[in-house]
């Protein structure tokens, strides 16, 4: 066998690395303590994404796992109930910390893909008025949700939640990790979905090329909550200016970009359709693609995973499906082509 002689990274859009013009940003960064609110750099990042949003005010905090913790910890407190979208990143990947760190139950709503019924959440609202039970104090939703493979929520369903939490008094939260690929692929501006919750974040490294970072953005009086949440959880970050002009290149020069990952997304699940022994979803939204093998094909995912490196390919397998493709910026057009032969050659010459 071969040795192939590029590998093509599909394993995460977190994989990108900063390109000369984002490194030239970080250089020329004017910082400061930003701790004690004298970073220039962070400031503008944090105004330039509450305007994307349009919403009161936004934080800059370095991982998608502190903004959904924060997050919880500003909306909740101990003993508290969030009623989250099973499968979501917070419940699944954040190491239990919302219980761990923050006290906080997580009662899972079913839904598919990140889509769900509204009266899933209905029937799951705890009574206040019965000590017996927590006090259900967010919901919880991901859009795109990774583990349905990047599948947007509809708008429209959002807008239902967000009616329903307004009659309980119960806020709506976004992980909007990838809000900027349901934007993208829609049309629909990202103030537009911000509308329609109280709270949400938004991942500026992954798709969006940043080395490190992700933004919370919601009322004046939620982000001064996130941003004491922020300093327990240890995420207050002194001359954090070097990556935050990063992320704010990210914001100014990445979004409209990611149609290319969809767009590749797509034509890889359309190879894929004509090569016997796999099945792709009929449907690929944005930038993941997840791709099953067929019940008669007799190796698993972890079989799967070895032969396709062999051929230059990495992913990650991600359960209930075999793999999981995810297009990012740092491919160029011929990671298609080198995909969707690596997937030929894995079942045909292992
Ligand atoms: C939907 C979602 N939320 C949150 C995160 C966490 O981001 P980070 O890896 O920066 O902690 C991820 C990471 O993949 C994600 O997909």
């Amino acid at each position: 066998m071969t040795v192939p002689a590029r590998v093509i990274d599909l394993r995460s859009d977190t994989v990108t690395l900063p390109t000369p013009a984002m490194r030239e940003a970080m250089v020329r960064a004017v910082v400061g303590d930003d701790v004690m609110g004298e970073d220039p750099t962070v400031k503008e990042l944090e105004t330039y994404a509450a305007s994307l949003f349009g919403m009161d005010a936004a934080l800059y905090v370095p991982s998608g796992t502190m903004a959904n913790q924060a997050a919880i910890r500003a909306w909740c407190r101990n003993g508290d109930e969030a009623l989250v979208v099973s499968d979501a990143h917070v419940f699944y990947y954040e190491a239990g910390s919302a219980a761990g760190l923050n006290g906080v139950q997580l009662h899972l709503v079913p839904c598919r893909n990140g889509d769900f019924d509204l009266s899933d959440f209905e029937v799951r609202i705890r009574p206040a008025s019965d000590p017996h039970f927590p006090l259900t104090r967010l919901f919880w939703i991901e859009n795109t949700h990774n583990r349905g493979g990047g599948t947007i929520v509809p708008l429209v369903k959002m807008r239902q939640l967000h009616a329903l939490g307004r009659r309980m008094n119960i806020p709506v939260h976004v992980d909007g990790a990838r809000l900027a690929n349901a934007s993208v692929a829609t049309g629909i501006p990202l103030d537009e979905w911000a509308a329609h919750c109280d709270s949400l974040s938004l991942c500026l490294s992954k798709g969006l090329g940043a080395p490190v970072g992700s933004i919370l953005a919601g009322s004046g009086e939620f982000i001064t909550r996130c941003r004491r949440a922020r300093k327990a959880l240890g995420g207050g970050m002194r001359q954090a200016g070097i990556i935050a002009a990063a992320g704010l290149y990210a914001l100014q020069n990445n979004i409209e970009r990611l149609a290319v990952d969809h767009r590749r997304a797509q034509e890889l699940a359309a190879m894929l359709r004509s090569v016997p022994g796999y099945s792709v979803p009929d449907r690929v939204d944005t930038n993941i693609l997840m791709v099953d093998l067929d019940p008669s094909v007799p190796i698993d995912a972890a079989e799967l995973q070895r032969r396709l490196e062999r051929h230059g390919v990495k992913l990650y397998s991600v359960k209930p499906r075999p793999v999981r493709a995810v297009f990012h910026l740092n491919l160029e057009d011929d990671a298609v082509d080198i995909a969707a032969h690596a997937f030929k050659e894995a079942l045909k010459n292992g």
